[in-house]
């Protein structure tokens, strides 16, 4: 059984299952999400493999070989069709055209099931999705349950990175109109013990972990894979939670709700989110594998039966890259494969981050400024850092998406801006190099500047044209 059919013999169905990794119902064979392609704007449906298996990723890297890709919508396999698709804007706008939000790269959240490849989605800080017209969702203090399968080690204290029931009108209406998972480590409404991240119930303009609207003994999380629960009926909700690898679901709070006003009753709108908040706050970041909502206040029986069943899943992670030529503690440089411009290699001038012409009989001072040093990803292990030359204890890092070499301040925030995650080539040739953090984003030469571009993107170096090629790089030996 799937974690819908249990769900659904406890009494309690799924009204919506979304999952861009597996089948959620044993009977579900039809599409999981869709993507889109960067190279001619084509788009597929990637379904299980079987009826109730895991998702043919093999279809995704086929049809995305040598082009980026999209996830454009992550189906409802409820039969409801309450599937979710790019997020329009709100109370804040994204940062597409029109104020819509980023849509996930198909290709940032690797894993494997019982050994078989999938791909989560991951949310950048920008990326949403969202259904404000539910079919079936609990409305006013009516009772749902939900669960999410997220990575437990990629958070932030943005708002708000959330999974569940929201506003219809992408909008704060006000305490109360919510009732979603949030992950991450925001403090500014409640948080729990240690420093975080945890596991909140959004509930609109809070993040609860218990009765009080700032401070209760909810635990801070440390699981790769972790699976969140949130549940809320009249004057009832809980939160719970355990690594989704083994083990058990525990009781993080179960009781009334909160005490501010507005709460109790609840005023549920009955949209769903992905990645946002209820009035489109972009902030948050996290990686989202597969979750539901259900109709109802589930048992926790019925919960613990559902963890059986991700447990037996068998998430595990896998490769962050693809492609050779990085080592770490080797000394390296990146020639650039446009044409017009392959006698350029990646370089800094102070903090710029450019390409330059370098040759056999250049100065030492400019083979130094094009060679880096290969160090383990300072904020992900599984990727890489690119160390300076000339100016050790300074790495390329992004910032507003523009390439900086800037010293490592020791920061969470720059050392995930100073990890990136090689490819190989998208024009064929060596390797093309996505930022860790913004997996659409990858490292490009544009006007003979370093930026991470995404391919045909709202900024001036997010232009399709010869997109392939700008972020292609030949990776060789250090000049220096
Ligand atoms: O409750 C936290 C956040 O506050 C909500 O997600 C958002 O709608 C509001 O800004
Ligand atoms: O480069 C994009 C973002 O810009 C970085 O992640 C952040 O540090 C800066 O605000
Ligand atoms: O960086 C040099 C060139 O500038 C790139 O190839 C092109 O995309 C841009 O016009």
């Amino acid at each position: 059984a799937g974690p819908c059919d249990l769900y659904a013999t406890g009494g309690t169905p799924c009204i919506a299952a979304h999952s861009t990794t597996r089948a959620l119902y044993n009977s579900f064979s039809g599409a999981l999400y869709q993507v889109k392609r960067g190279s001619d704007g084509a788009t597929t449906n990637i379904s299980p493999l079987t009826a109730g298996g895991v998702a043919n990723a093999g279809a995704q890297d086929t049809f995305c070989a040598r082009t980026t890709c999209l996830i454009t919508v992550i189906y409802d396999q409820s039969g409801r069709g309450n599937h979710l698709t790019q997020a329009p804007p709100g109370g804040f706008q994204g940062p597409e055209a029109n104020g819509y939000d980023n849509l996930a790269s198909a290709i940032g959240a690797p894993v494997t099931l019982n050994g078989q490849k999938a791909y989560g989605v991951f949310i950048s800080p920008g990326t949403g999705y969202r259904n404000n017209a539910v079919s079936g969702s609990a409305k006013g203090d009516q009772a749902e349950g939900m669960y999410a399968i997220l990575d437990g080690t990629h958070f932030n204290g943005g708002c708000c990175f959330d999974y569940g029931n929201a506003e219809t009108n992408n909008l704060d209406t006000g305490n109360g109109h919510m009732e979603a998972i949030y992950y991450g480590d925001s403090t500014y409404w409640g948080s729990g013990t240690g420093n975080g991240p945890w596991l909140m119930a959004d509930l609109e303009n809070g993040l609860f972990t218990g009765r009080n609207p700032k401070n209760n003994p909810a635990p801070s999380i440390t699981n790769r894979f972790f699976t969140a629960i949130v549940k809320g009926g009249p004057n009832q909700w809980a939160l719970r939670g355990g690594n989704a690898v083994s083990g058990s679901l525990s009781t993080y709070f179960s009781g009334a709700r909160p005490t501010p006003s507005g709460y109790n009753p609840m005023s549920k709108e009955g949209a769903i989110i992905l990645g946002i908040g209820g009035d489109n706050s972009v902030s948050g970041q996290g990686t989202f594998y597969e979750g539901v909502m259900t109709t109802g206040y589930p048992s926790d029986a019925t919960e613990n039966a559902v963890q059986a069943n991700i447990v037996a899943a068998g998430y595990a992670t896998t490769s962050l890259t693809s492609g050779s030529g990085f080592n770490v503690g080797s000394s390296v440089s990146l020639r650039a494969t446009t044409s017009g411009y392959t006698d350029r290699y990646l370089a800094h001038t102070g903090a710029t981050v450019n390409s330059q012409v370098v040759t056999s009989s250049s100065a030492s001072s400019l083979k130094q400024q094009a060679t880096w040093t290969v160090r383990a990803g300072l904020g992900n292990s599984a990727c890489f850092s690119f160390e300076s030359r000339d100016q050790p204890g300074s790495f390329i890092r992004h910032y507003d998406f523009i390439l900086k070499v800037n010293a490592n301040d020791g920061s969470k925030a720059f050392k995930e801006d100073a990890t990136f995650c090689p490819q190989s080539g998208l024009n064929g040739q060596g390797s093309s190099i996505r930022a860790w953090g913004y997996p659409t984003r990858w490292i490009r030469h544009y006007d003979n500047v370093g930026y991470v571009g995404s391919n045909g993107g709202v900024k001036t170096f997010d232009a399709a044209k010869s997109f392939n090629d700008d972020v292609s790089w030949v990776v060789g030996a250090g000049l220096a």
